[in-house]
């Protein structure tokens, strides 16, 4: 395959203002602790919309940052990819309600759902969009709002997830700099392992569906933790097979940010050592398709990412679903 076709160009987070530690759930009542927390997953704090913080709102913050670093105008997009779970109305799609704020009247705007992946599917579908020449400029967002869709009375996974949107703009590469490798997988026989039973099409919304709070995320948590150790490390082969590049080639591994004890499992499976291993879990959480746009966005602000480096992205979600990814920068 002829690559690379397109490279990031400028990238974008938007954090809520609200800092939830994880003393704080005593305050709410939940039975748990900093250090089964902190010991189990890696999280020490998570940041939550309040105030009518949005999806749309924290993925406009994210989108403004990463157009204004790219050097992008509003009127220049041509698409605006958005990948949430937590989309803040379920007709039409947030893409549009952002498209609307950003003022980007060029673009065609649209959702993708594929959870915590969806940032690398996302960017993936924008590579093909400026591959096949049907858009020049793609904006692409991971955004969410977890807070609305957890279940604040279960302590096995209101503990996990927090709010936050990242962004990036998508142009045509050039000097060999881009995406060298992309790569991309589902599997929908285990969708009930990580899932919201009711609220949708099928299950619409009733007074059973409130009272039995099936609206809210279900995770049979072992289960996906197994499944994601295994689906991230094939990830991380078939992405660097695709750009012919080994761990040791990478400057910078950036799987998704969901637990601590996967991320360690990912890079000794990929042979990246932990110091090139980028790490935000314990100050945001599991963010889902945001999470490794923030990391990203992150990474770059901070020169964790310099001119020339390989930078392997890697996640992992309900679906499930499973993508990777080689840039050069
Ligand atoms: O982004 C999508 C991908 N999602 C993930 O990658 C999440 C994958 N799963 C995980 O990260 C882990 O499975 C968890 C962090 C969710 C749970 O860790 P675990 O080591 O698998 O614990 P467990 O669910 O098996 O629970 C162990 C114990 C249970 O008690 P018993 O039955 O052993 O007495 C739970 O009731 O921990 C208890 N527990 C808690 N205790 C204190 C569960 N949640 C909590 C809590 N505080 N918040």
């Amino acid at each position: 395959m002829k690559r690379p076709i397109a490279s990031i160009v400028g990238t974008g987070r938007g954090l809520p203002e609200a800092v939830m530690t994880n003393f704080d759930f005593a305050k709410i009542g939940i039975e748990t602790t900093d250090e089964w927390i902190t010991e189990r997953t890696g999280i020490k704090q998570r940041h939550i919309a309040r105030n009518g913080e949005s999806t749309t709102s924290m993925a406009a913050a994210a989108a403004r940052q990463a157009m204004q670093r790219a050097g992008v105008s509003a009127g220049e997009i041509d698409a605006i990819v958005l990948s949430t779970a937590t989309p803040d109305r379920l007709l039409p799609a947030t893409a549009v309600d952002l498209q609307a704020q950003l003022g980007a009247t060029r673009a065609a705007a649209f959702d993708i759902g594929a959870a915590c992946a969806g940032f690398i599917f996302a960017v993936t579908i924008a590579e093909g969009m400026i591959a096949t020449g049907t858009a020049e400029t793609v904006l692409v967002v991971g955004s969410e709002k977890m807070s609305s869709i957890i279940d604040w009375q279960d302590r096995a996974t209101c503990v996990l997830f927090g709010d936050g949107a990242g962004a990036a703009v998508l142009r045509r590469a050039k000097h060999q700099r881009g995406i060298l490798s992309a790569y991309m997988r589902s599997d929908g026989t285990l969708a009930n392992l990580l899932y919201r039973p009711s609220g949708g099409a099928c299950q619409p919304f009733c007074e059973d569906v409130l009272t039995d709070r099936s609206h809210f995320v279900k995770m049979a948590g072992r289960e996906v933790f197994k499944h994601a150790v295994r689906s991230m490390a094939d990830a991380c082969d078939r992405a660097l097979d695709g750009a012919k590049l080994t761990g040791k080639d990478i400057d910078l591994l950036i799987p998704h940010q969901a637990n601590l004890r996967i991320i360690e499992a990912t890079a000794k499976h990929a042979s990246v050592s932990m110091d090139k291993v980028y790490v935000n879990v314990d100050r945001y959480g599991n963010t889902s398709s945001a999470s490794v746009a923030i990391a990203l966005d992150e990474a770059l602000e901070n020169g964790r990412i310099r001119e020339g480096m390989n930078v392997l992205v890697v996640a992992f979600g309900a679906g499930f679903t499973w993508a990777s990814m080689v840039l050069r920068f």
